[in-house]
């Protein structure tokens, strides 16, 4: 495992601050997990009494994820992965997806998260083909990422890069988009792209949202369609394109959205 600074244990314990909320405990939280705090809960369940769509979005998030990697380690083939914004571990992470149809393939999670952190060996069980690796790194410094990342991945090979609820946490739309094609840039073509984030044109959430950034808790942003799909821009999208995160390829068993859209999602390829 590659760190910043400290190993598990107790210097990291130390950096867990448990007064005030925090975003990978409330979306464990939300996700039905145990490794959150009194704090967690507290921000979380204010969130849910406005706008209770929220956990939907949680479990519609992990699921847009299995079937993105699902797609990209089978039919595309891919056998890297850079999950970026990892979120603490939960039932089918990125790597027993990938691994459940490529035993070979290797990923990278990234987090900036302490508690993250100290979880990250339920992180580091893969296949004996293949290998996982944690950084403990922020997605403002994608030149340390990419450094970082290169350790566990051959980046002259295709990579897919997976940002999933997180651009959000990037205040500026314009330094999101840099960092996003910063990384995409650092791959060779062949490499891909999945990303799903939440919009603004959904009521509930923007004002559950508003009223969760003065929570303490790092700020989320939530963006309109058309700078969701900005993202995407100089890639080439997988049909259906960018769509609600429920309508991605669903599986037989995918429940639909129900009313308003609350994150829109797909997968692109670097030409
Ligand atoms: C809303 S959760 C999403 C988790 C997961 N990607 C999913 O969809 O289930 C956002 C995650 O991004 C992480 N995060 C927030 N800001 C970050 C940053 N600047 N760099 C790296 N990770 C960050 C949080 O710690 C949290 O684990």
């Amino acid at each position: 495992m590659t760190q910043d600074s400290s190993a598990p244990g107790t210097q990291t314990a130390e950096k867990i601050d448990t007064s005030v909320p925090h975003s990978a405990r409330i979306w464990n939280y939300w996700l039905g997990g145990k490794d959150n705090y009194p704090v967690d809960h507290q921000a979380g369940d204010a969130f849910h009494e406005i706008f209770p769509g929220i956990t939907d979005l949680a479990r519609d998030s992990r699921a847009f994820l299995g079937r993105a990697v699902r797609h990209l380690a089978g039919e595309a083939g891919i056998r890297q992965f850079l999950d970026i914004g990892t979120g603490l571990p939960t039932a089918d992470n990125t790597h027993e997806i990938a691994q459940r149809v490529a035993p070979d393939a290797r990923i990278v999670y990234v987090d900036n998260d302490p508690l993250v952190l100290t979880h990250a060996a339920a992180l580091l069980t893969s296949a004996p083909e293949g290998v996982t690796d944690y950084i403990d790194a922020d997605l403002h410094d994608p030149a340390a990422v990419l450094r970082e990342a290169a350790r566990t991945l051959d980046l002259s090979r295709p990579v897919a890069l997976t940002l999933m609820q997180v651009s959000g946490h990037i205040a500026d739309y314009d330094e999101a988009r840099a960092i996003v094609r910063a990384l995409m840039g650092a791959l060779p073509p062949g490499s891909w792209f999945a990303f799903n984030d939440s919009v603004d044109t959904n009521k509930g959430n923007a004002e559950a949202t508003r009223l969760y950034n003065e929570s303490g808790a790092a700020p989320y942003y939530l963006r309109s369609p058309q700078e969701l799909a900005g993202f995407f821009d100089g890639l080439e999208l997988l049909a259906p394109g960018v769509v609600p995160i429920t309508d991605w390829r669903p599986d037989p068993d995918t429940a639909p959205g129900v009313g308003d859209v609350i994150a829109l999602g797909g997968v692109a390829r670097k030409l």
